[in-house]
């Protein structure tokens, strides 16, 4: 007989829906830091933490992610979405940003490489971006990123950098 007041070993993750089983690696809570720049900015650095959750029975993954000023943790941009994987390698992803502005975007994956690839199919309620693309890649356990933008004065190119760990 167990000894009393053992508490039960804790059930292992339900697994993924099978649409989500190939982007599974995404899944949990990222944090790190990353760089800012632009043409027409100065560069900037800042911590950023994302969260990657879902639930078994959706075939869908919930996203948020949140920024800070690396030097004095105030809070920079935000955004929240979903991604949609489809078992052909496609994604769709719609995300809200905290400026206003709303992005469709649509891609690939590759679940052997670890990469997701998207370009944007739709930027609303921009006053500047013409065009978003946003590249993902898992290299030794940590998530690494590069957001490019096109804007009505500058042609795509990067503004942000980051590497991620998970926590
Ligand atoms: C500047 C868009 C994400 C921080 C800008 C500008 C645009 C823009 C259009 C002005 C560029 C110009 O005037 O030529 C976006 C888009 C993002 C994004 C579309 C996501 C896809 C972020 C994030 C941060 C950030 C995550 C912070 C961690 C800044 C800063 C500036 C800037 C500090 C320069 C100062 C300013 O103009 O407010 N961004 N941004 N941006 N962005 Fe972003």
């Amino acid at each position: 007989m167990e000894g009393g007041g053992a508490t039960a070993p804790a059930a292992p993750p339900p697994a993924p829906h099978p649409a989500v089983a190939p982007l599974a690696f995404l899944l949990g809570k990222w944090r790190g830091e990353g760089e800012g720049s632009f043409p027409t900015i100065s560069p900037f650095r800042y911590g950023e933490e994302l969260l990657f959750s879902h639930h078994p029975s959706k075939p869908v993954i919930s996203y948020t992610q949140r920024t800070w000023k690396a030097a004095s943790g105030e809070p920079m941009h935000a955004e929240s979405g979903y991604w949609r994987p489809r078992p052909d390698g496609s994604v769709e992803v719609v995300i809200s940003q905290s400026t206003g502005l709303a992005e469709v975007q649509k891609g690939s994956f590759d679940a052997e490489k670890k990469t997701v690839t998207l370009q944007s199919e739709l930027v609303g309620n921009a006053s500047k971006v013409k065009q978003i693309t946003r590249a993902f890649q898992l290299v030794d356990g940590e998530l690494s990123y590069v957001v490019q933008m096109a804007t009505i004065t500058t042609s795509l190119q990067p503004h942000l950098k980051a590497l991620l760990k998970k926590i």
